[in-house]
């Protein structure tokens, strides 16, 4: 016999913050994600694995939709992968600024200065391509739907660039388009979709980002109190 979802609860561990302290660790991880950036020249400089394995375990820790957890991260740190990587990405980013590419696209991402060139997926020591489980496979491996996959990896790739980002890694949040090689390359079954591509490392000496901002709070958020 099933029980009962009451049944099935345990307490909910908690420390409350003095108001004071809230606000100060509000204000510190702000200033922390500020520093964050979509780094697109690293250095080959290693990581180690244990690091790759933490930031993973982070991920993993997202909320989902109906916890179905519909993630899957294939960690690349070998040298000839990330070259296959690197060439099929280059060959359909080729053919994306040079055919596809839109003139109000390419006026969008003008200011990242942006090419189809990808060296970044050689010389960064890790890459993690992050796949959506589009659907599930029960016992008898029948099909089981997920629900709000896309919402629920987004998620964990925001929980890994913030646990990549708080050990002091840099990463791109990267998409080739289309991202199809990823399952060939990395032989991944039906029920992956490549969502993401995420180079991790360390700068490249002397290494730029776009000088961009961001939206103020007034621009972002709505009140209603
Ligand atoms: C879903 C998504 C896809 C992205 N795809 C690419 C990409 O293919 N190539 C790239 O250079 N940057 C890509 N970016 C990075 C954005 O350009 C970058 O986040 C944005 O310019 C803001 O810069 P910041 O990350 O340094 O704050 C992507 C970001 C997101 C969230």
């Amino acid at each position: 016999m099933s029980r009962s979802s009451e049944e099935r609860q345990i307490p909910f561990e908690h420390q409350r913050l003095a108001e004071e302290e809230l606000l100060i660790r509000g204000e510190r991880i702000y200033q922390r994600l500020r520093s964050r950036r979509s780094l697109r020249a690293f250095s080959p400089q290693p990581v180690p694995r244990e690091a790759m394995e933490w930031a993973v375990r982070c991920a993993g820790l997202a909320p989902s939709g109906a916890n179905q957890q519909p993630w899957r991260f294939v960690v690349i740190g070998d040298s000839a992968l990330k070259r296959e990587i690197r060439l099929a990405a280059e060959e359909v980013e080729r053919e994306f600024y040079e055919q596809r590419v839109t003139e109000a696209w390419q006026e969008a991402i003008d200011p990242l200065g942006t090419s189809w060139k990808k060296p970044f997926l050689e010389e960064a020591p890790y890459l993690i391509a992050v796949f959506a489980l589009t659907y599930g496979l029960d016992e008898q491996g029948e099909r089981t739907k997920h629900y709000y996959t896309n919402e629920s990896v987004g998620l964990a790739c925001g929980f890994l660039l913030t646990a990549l980002h708080e050990m002091g890694l840099c990463t791109l949040t990267h998409t080739p388009s289309p991202m199809g090689f990823l399952s060939r390359i990395l032989n991944r079954p039906p029920n992956e979709r490549p969502f993401l591509l995420i180079p991790v490392g360390y700068p490249a000496e002397g290494a730029t980002v776009p000088d961009i901002g961001k939206k103020l709070l007034e621009e972002i958020a709505v009140w209603h109190e």
